[in-house]
């Protein structure tokens, strides 16, 4: 079995996996927040485990909220930054700038409830052809009413593409007029280095299921953490900026799935040239497959491949009978056989944009697993070529 969904949700990685057994089968457990002498032991461990996070991310463990995932870190940052409080009023009226057809629905979903809701106006950077967001654009608004904009949310990597932003330029751009910026890391942490000190940005989030760590697991990083208020008030854990008893055990998790990511980052630059010679055979033996977003810079375990004509659903059930797990774009949108909004924005027509299938690995797959795909994506593009079906 080939489970090249990671972009979607990476399998629980071994070391998670080894840790956990033994966790469960030692202890401790207990509420982290009881002040006796099992409760002091649980917050110790996970008070390291912050601090391991912390390192990892390039933050200080001061700066690092633990919740549920990214969808909770956006809708937190949303909320402070928009609406946080008797501020909510003053600050309406003013700019929120997106990438609209390129964030994630998490984001995008959220930044149309403040335009619908709170009077904001939703203002959509273009993307280039290569799925690179225009930054003259962003720049040019920056510079004529930076002043009006009350925040800016660009992802710093895309689920689909994988394609990598500019996102410490972003951050420069935003500094410099005084402008929060918050980037949607979901993807980038745990594919690629990333160091939330040197990326500039306010705000950044991860979801533990990315890297191999529990689902529902995650942390929202603030540079300035008295910026944030609560979504869920509670008793106060988290320095009152997430109520509700820790996930303790999930947020260790973290700490060893990011451990064992940074562990293997030289594992990165052999994946992705497996990838790219993977790629670059596939063209050969095809050369009307189209690979997206491969202009630019890319996230080196992201394969977005179309066969003009052959539909995308057609690719992945042909894979899914030799048992390679793959998925059509991203896992909200999976369903609909159409064009999705990352790949309209940067002009794919449909020809192409029906045929996707996105294969994604993580560090911990075997190289060799790219020479299987390959077999079997190049039998499936050889049956399915026979009848094309737009
Ligand atoms: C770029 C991006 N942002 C946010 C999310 C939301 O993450 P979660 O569903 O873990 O909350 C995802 C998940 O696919 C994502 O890919």
């Amino acid at each position: 079995m080939i489970y090249a969904d990671y972009n979607g949700s990476a399998p629980i990685c071994g070391e998670v996996k080894d840790y956990l057994i033994k966790r469960l089968e030692d202890g401790p457990f207990s509420n982290p927040n009881a002040i006796h002498r099992m409760g002091t032991k649980v917050m110790m461990g996970m008070q390291n485990a912050r601090a391991v996070c912390a390192k990892v991310l390039g933050a200080k463990p001061s700066q690092l909220i633990f919740n549920s995932g990214s969808t909770e870190s956006i809708a937190t940052v949303f909320y402070s930054v928009l609406c946080g409080g008797p501020e909510c009023k003053q600050k309406s009226g003013r700019d929120i700038i997106i990438t609209a057809c390129m964030e994630h629905s998490a984001v995008l979903n959220t930044a149309t409830y403040y335009r619908d809701n709170h009077d904001f106006t939703l203002k959509i950077v273009p993307a280039l052809e290569n799925g690179v967001i225009d930054m003259n654009v962003l720049n040019d608004w920056l510079n004529d009413y930076g002043d009006r904009v009350a925040l800016v949310s660009i992802m710093a990597a895309n689920n689909e593409t994988g394609v990598v932003q500019p996102f410490r330029e972003m951050a420069e751009a935003c500094n410099k007029k005084g402008v929060t910026f918050f980037s949607d890391t979901t993807q980038i942490i745990g594919k690629a280095p990333f160091n939330f000190e040197e990326s500039g940005a306010d705000f950044a989030c991860m979801s533990g299921h990315k890297l191999g760590a529990l689902t529902g697991t995650g942390i929202l990083i603030a540079k300035d953490p008295t910026q944030l208020k609560p979504l869920i008030i509670g008793g106060g854990q988290e320095k009152g900026l997430r109520g509700g008893t820790q996930n303790y055990i999930g947020n260790e998790t973290l700490a060893v799935a990011l451990t064992a990511f940074e562990n293997k980052l030289d594992k990165m630059v052999a994946l992705e040239k497996a990838r790219d010679k993977f790629e670059a055979k596939l063209r050969e033996k095809f050369p009307e497959v189209v690979i997206l977003g491969k202009e630019a810079p890319r996230l080196a375990s992201t394969t977005y491949v179309a066969y003009p004509g052959i539909h995308g659903q057609a690719v992945q059930i042909e894979l899914e009978s030799q048992n390679i797990f793959v998925t059509t774009s991203s896992a909200c949108s999976d369903n609909s056989p159409v064009t999705s909004k990352v790949l309209r924005c940067i002009g794919v027509d449909d020809s192409v944009g029906r045929g996707v299938v996105r294969i994604s690995l993580g560090l911990c797959s075997p190289l060799e697993w790219y020479e299987e795909i390959f077999e079997a994506l190049s039998k499936a593009y050889e049956k399915l070529a026979k009848v094309k079906s737009f």
